[in-house]
């Protein structure tokens, strides 16, 4: 089952085997009510909200997403906000960050003008989260490994990654559309596994997933999904952890096959030394469970000092996986097999001779080995290596359509987008951010002299640094 390659947003209808409700349009989400769950605990100081008052009628016309509506069984998960933003100076929690308000009150239009945008851009998600996270959750999703130097190094290569621009394309319109691991696509995007989602929505993974059918990309459940992979809406990838106990796997992959394709991340034997957490003594509240598993007891005993999800993938997964290991699974399934956290390209040429038909050049985000390259300085390696055989896909620091614009000229079939979609989730703004993630990239291919992706990957680059 393939993703419809996706009408212009305005004519896209939502796929009829996905339950996908349809889309917000920007403008309406900018005057809906913020989420209950976050409005419940970052209430808006009364000054705040006379001085951007949303339309009445906007207001009619724009209930709250469901989404945002936990029932009543299920209440909101203890983790969300428990701290009021650190950007309020007198202690009153405000709805937004202050940059992110536009305009200056000046003139009959001022009101208009006060209304507060949520985002411009996918990178600017991140400071609407941390307003309403808990700072030990917010540190969970941001935090890298060790002294974070590859958190850093993944935004600054790609920082250094210059274009040489194409003119006159001759079109109007930028067509994203791609094909990934024989998932036809509307952009060449995939929503990346991240764990514990129910940590910054009351619906996580439910709603994430359904924001990415409707915008036409694929969605990788993580093994550590915090609902059943079976309740997990749209076209699905499943990511699987090596476990210890070779049963479980095997239940796993069987469980997995509404999926189009599984993801073996093989870049955590061990979990890295994630410092944030170990300071914060970072556990899960009762009520976030690795829902597909037997058991995360450890991963919620609080301990201070210890990440208590670092001590729940120790017991858990096993650190001896190996290419026989895939070899064997590879067998064993039909479903196309991607490895992620590739960063050399002789493991790109093992993964080939194992069948799989994708690589993910992926250092986790920053969350592995300290010090490890940049996954878009590895790209160059991984393409000449196995770019003509299979799917070289990428990920670790992408956070707007220029990024993807740049992992696809230098070789990437197409990205995997992590954290930004997260933090988006936790302000109930999926929709919108996954809309400007598509409107970023085809701007990017438009003032790149691309009409396609073909020619994007005819673009010249080079390494500024
Ligand atoms: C909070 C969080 C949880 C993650 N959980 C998983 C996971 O369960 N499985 C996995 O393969 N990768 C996991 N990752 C790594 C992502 O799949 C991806 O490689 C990484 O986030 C990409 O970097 P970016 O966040 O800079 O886009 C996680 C990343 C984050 C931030």
């Amino acid at each position: 089952m393939g993703i419809e390659p996706v009408a212009p947003e305005a004519e896209r209808a939502p796929r009829a085997d996905a339950p996908v409700a349809p889309r917000t349009p920007a403008s309406e989400l900018d005057a809906a009510p913020a989420p209950a769950f976050a409005l419940d605990v970052a209430p808006a100081p009364a000054s705040a909200l006379d001085a951007a008052p949303a339309p009445a009628s906007a207001l009619d016309a724009a209930p709250a997403p469901a989404s945002a509506l936990a029932p009543a069984s299920d209440p909101p998960p203890t983790s969300v906000s428990d701290r009021a933003p650190t950007s309020a100076p007198d202690g009153v929690p405000r709805p937004f960050p202050a940059q992110l308000q536009v305009g200056s009150p000046v003139g009959p239009t001022a009101a208009a003008v006060m209304e507060p945008v949520r985002a411009a851009c996918l990178a600017e998600y991140e400071a609407l989260a941390t307003g309403v996270l808990s700072g030990a959750v917010s540190d969970f999703i941001s935090g890298g490994s060790g002294a974070e130097l590859t958190l850093r190094a993944n935004r600054s290569a790609l920082d250094r990654v210059r274009i040489t621009p194409r003119v006159m394309a001759g079109a109007e319109r930028a067509d994203p559309a791609s094909r990934l691991v024989g998932t036809a696509a509307a952009m060449p995007v995939a929503v990346a596994p991240m764990a514990y989602q129910r940590l910054v929505h009351p619906e996580g993974e439910l709603e994430l997933a359904r924001a990415a059918a409707a915008a036409g990309v694929p969605y990788v459940v993580s093994t550590l999904s915090s609902y059943p992979l079976e309740k997990i809406p749209g076209e699905c990838w499943f990511q699987l952890y090596w476990l210890r106990d070779r049963r479980q796997v095997e239940a796993l992959v069987d469980r997995a096959a509404g999926c189009s394709a599984l993801v073996v991340t093989v870049d955590v034997p061990v979990m890295g030394r994630r410092l944030r957490d170990v300071r914060n003594g970072f556990a899960l509240p009762d009520d976030v469970v690795a829902a597909n598993l037997e058991t995360t007891r450890e991963a919620h005993a609080a301990v201070p000092g210890l990440s208590a999800v670092a001590a729940h993938t120790a017991s858990a997964f096993s650190p001896t996986v190996s290419w026989e290991d895939l070899e064997w699974l590879k067998n064993r399934t039909e479903f196309p097999l991607v490895v992620k956290g590739i960063l050399d390209p002789r493991d790109a040429k093992r993964a080939v001779d194992v069948g799989a038909s994708a690589v993910v050049v992926s250092n986790h985000g920053g969350r592995q080995l300290d010090g490890a390259i940049a996954s878009i300085d590895a790209l160059p390696g991984v393409v000449d290596a196995v770019g003509n055989e299979i799917d070289v896909l990428m990920d670790s620091g992408i956070r707007s359509g220029t990024d993807v614009l740049k992992a696809l000229a230098v070789g990437a079939s197409g990205v995997l987008v992590g954290r930004p979609l997260l933090w988006a989730l936790a302000v109930d703004a999926c929709d919108e951010a996954l809309g400007l993630l598509r409107t970023e990239l085809t701007d990017a291919m438009l003032l790149a002299g691309c009409a396609d992706l073909a020619a994007v990957k005819e673009l010249s680059w080079r390494n500024d640094g």
